[in-house]
């Protein structure tokens, strides 16, 4: 049950809402747009915000709808519970639907940081929502949730398996986040509200 859970898990990962949102509603690939990145900061970024909020919203789902169907399959098994928040990241990354081009994984994370533990959630999600609001670079403020995760799960919920798991989902949003770290590093990170048409 645990492996069935797993894939049940990154197939519900792989649903890229924001492909499918701004197919729908502009007719594009979100791929071929801002900054190339299929989720929630870049459908702003190329759409708006209330398509940027659905995406987000849908896309934190999916990592809690993943952890509690896991939940249920596997008669509260922590370690799979944790397994399936990261296997619905990498469905999010790495798509099997959308030719394996996908998101950063922030968006999933949120569900799945609120699925370990929402106290943690809540003062590692004040803290870049600070981030955000002082330097408008939402890939820095992803970069600091990332981080403070394994470290609030530590304190707050002393289940290792999320504690463990947190660090190689924060390990695979440095990865995917690669292209901001050197944009912020060489100054030409885009900030919140900077057009789309400034070239990438
Ligand atoms: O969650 C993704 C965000 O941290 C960066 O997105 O589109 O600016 O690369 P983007």
């Amino acid at each position: 049950m645990v492996y069935l859970s797993l894939l049940i898990s990154y197939l519900i990962g792989s649903v890229s809402f924001s492909y499918l949102i701004a197919k729908k509603i502009a007719g594009i690939d979100i791929r071929s747009h801002g900054s190339g990145n299929a989720g929630a900061t870049n459908t702003l970024r190329v759409l708006g915000k209330g398509p940027a909020i659905t995406v987000l919203v849908l896309d934190a789902l999916k990592g809690l709808a993943a952890m509690g169907l896991t939940h249920l399959l596997t008669d509260g098994n922590a370690l799979a519970y944790a397994l399936s928040g990261l296997f619905a990241i990498i469905g999010h990354n790495w798509p099997v639907f959308f030719g394996f081009r996908g998101g950063k994984g922030i968006a999933t994370t949120v569900g799945v940081a609120f699925g370990f533990s929402p106290l943690a959630f809540l003062i590692s999600g004040i803290i870049t929502i600070i981030v955000i609001a002082i330097t408008r670079y939402v890939s820095l403020g992803s970069l600091v949730l990332v981080t403070m995760l394994p470290i609030f799960l530590y304190v707050f919920a002393k289940e290792p398996a999320f504690i463990w798991v947190s660090t190689v989902l924060a390990i695979f949003a440095y990865i995917r986040h690669y292209s901001n770290i050197r944009n912020l590093l060489s100054g030409k990170e885009r900030r919140l509200g900077e057009s789309a048409q400034r070239p990438f």
